[in-house]
């Protein structure tokens, strides 16, 4: 189903503009993103209003720290209902495992569904001169691939990738694992930031689980007609 497959990111300050876009989805979209942006000003009440909606949510704040604090905070965040939650994969071997292993206790000493945990590989941003001046030579697409796999040996369900490196992902680490692709644009949308990117039917062929969607629906004249078309083009893909 393209509906469990469409994550729409909520990328807005406040509670109203949440709820506005959200209404305005209507029963399109059944699965939603809440990042910093949101999480920071909105905090629990963003994902109470949507859990009270019945929709999915993603929750990605990216925990990047030594491997208790992260652990630790995932505990923390897993009381608020979301059914995936993440960490940077730079943070290491160590820290994903703990992550995965405290996770699944806690909630199952507090008998609530553990959330899936995914690792943020590369970001979709980054293009190869970002990489170079960052100081590294190998390819982005190898250090992609070995950061998925270290995740997976670490215990995780999956990663967020580039839909430009989901195929090597997928023929490397299995069929049952996530692959969450951001970095999406239908043909002819506005880059914006993003720059290893694919169209919604591309990235699904390249075997992305879940896609990423924030401006191209949120900033479109009609945002349920852009999430509409875009469904539809996952449906065919
Ligand atoms: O507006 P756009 O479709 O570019 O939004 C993409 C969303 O995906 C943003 O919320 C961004 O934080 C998130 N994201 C990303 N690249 C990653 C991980 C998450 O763009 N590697």
């Amino acid at each position: 189903m393209a509906d469990d497959r469409l994550i729409v990111a909520l990328d807005v300050h406040s509670m109203e503009d949440m709820q506005a876009l959200v209404e305005q989805l209507g029963n399109s979209v059944s699965y939603y993103k809440v990042g910093m942006e949101l999480f920071y000003r909105a905090g629990a009440n963003a994902l109470s209003y949507l859990h009270e909606k019945n929709k999915r949510i993603f929750l990605d704040l990216k925990l990047h720290d030594i491997p208790n604090t992260v652990a630790e905070g995932l505990c923390s965040l897993a009381a608020l209902h979301a059914d995936m939650m993440n960490v940077h994969a730079l943070g290491g071997y160590e820290m994903m495992k703990t992550a995965v292993q405290k996770v699944r206790e806690h909630a199952g000493r507090a008998n609530i569904p553990a959330p899936k945990l995914i690792a943020v590989t590369i970001l979709t941003s980054i293009s190869s001169d970002t990489w170079q001046e960052m100081g590294f030579s190998q390819k982005i697409s190898d250090e992609v691939l070995r950061l998925a796999l270290l995740a997976k040996k670490a215990g995780m369900d999956g990663v967020v990738a580039s839909p430009q490196e989901a195929s090597i992902i997928r023929a490397e680490c299995g069929s049952d694992f996530l692959i969450v692709t951001p970095g999406i644009r239908p043909a002819g949308a506005n880059i914006d930031d993003q720059s290893r990117i694919a169209t919604p039917a591309a990235a699904l062929k390249n075997g992305a689980t879940h896609l990423v969607i924030g401006r191209p629906i949120r900033a479109a004249a009609n945002p349920k007609a852009a999430a509409e078309a875009i469904l539809h083009e996952m449906e065919r893909a």
